[in-house]
C-alpha cells in the first residue's frame, strides 16, 4: 500500500461525510422527522463509504491517481455529491424547483463514476508492476 496525496484527501472528505451523515441520521432518529433518509442514506454511501473505497483502492493502486482524467474524477465527484445531495435535501423538504439540478448533478457523480471505472480497468495491471 502506498500513501498518496490524493488518497489522503479521499480519507479526509471522506471522513466530513461521514461525521455529516451520522449527525444528520441522529436528528432524524430524535426529531422522528425521516423525511431526509435519502439524504442521509447518500452522504453515508456516496460520501464515506465511496470515498474510503477510493481511498483505499488508490493507495493499492497509485497509478489510477495520475494524469487529467484522475484529476477530473476527483472534481466530478466532490462537486456533484454535495450539489446533488443539498438539492435533494431541499427538493424533499418541497423546493421542486432543484429538480433540474438534482438530474445534472447525479448524471456528474455518474461520469465520475464512469471514470473512477475506466481507470481501475485501464491502470491496475500498471500498477502493480
Ligand atoms: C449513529 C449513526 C446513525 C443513525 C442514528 C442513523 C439513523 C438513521 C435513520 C433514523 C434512518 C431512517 C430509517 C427509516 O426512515 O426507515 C436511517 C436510514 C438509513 N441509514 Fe442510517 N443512521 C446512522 C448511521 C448510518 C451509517 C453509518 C450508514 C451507512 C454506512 C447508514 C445508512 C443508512 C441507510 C442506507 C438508510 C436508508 C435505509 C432504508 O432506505 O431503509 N446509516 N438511518
Ligand atoms: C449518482 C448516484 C446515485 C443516484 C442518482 C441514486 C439514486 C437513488 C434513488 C432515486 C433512490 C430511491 C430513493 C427513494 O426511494 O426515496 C436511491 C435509493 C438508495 N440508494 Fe442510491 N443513488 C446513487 C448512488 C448510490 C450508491 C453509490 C449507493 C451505495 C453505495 C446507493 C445506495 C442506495 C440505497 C441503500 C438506497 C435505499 C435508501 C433510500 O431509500 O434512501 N445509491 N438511490
Amino acid at each position: 500500500m502506498t500513501d498518496n496525496a490524493r488518497s489522503r484527501a479521499w480519507f479526509r472528505i471522506a471522513v466530513v461525510y461521514f461525521a455529516v451523515a451520522v449527525t444528520l441520521g441522529i436528528m432524524m432518529g430524535g426529531s422522528h422527522d425521516h423525511t431526509l433518509t435519502p439524504v442521509h442514506a447518500h452522504l453515508n454511501l456516496l460520501g464515506w463509504v465511496t470515498m474510503t473505497l477510493f481511498a483505499l483502492i488508490s493507495m493499492a493502486h497509485p497509478a489510477i491517481t495520475k494524469g487529467p482524467l484522475a484529476t477530473a474524477q476527483f472534481w466530478l465527484h466532490n462537486i456533484g455529491v454535495p450539489v446533488m445531495l443539498g438539492a435533494l435535501a431541499l427538493r424533499l423538504k418541497g423546493y421542486a424547483e432543484v429538480e433540474p439540478v438534482i438530474g445534472l448533478a447525479s448524471v456528474a457523480v455518474g461520469v465520475s463514476v464512469g471514470l473512477f471505472a475506466w481507470l481501475v480497468l485501464t491502470r491496475l495491471r500498471a500498477a502493480s508492476r
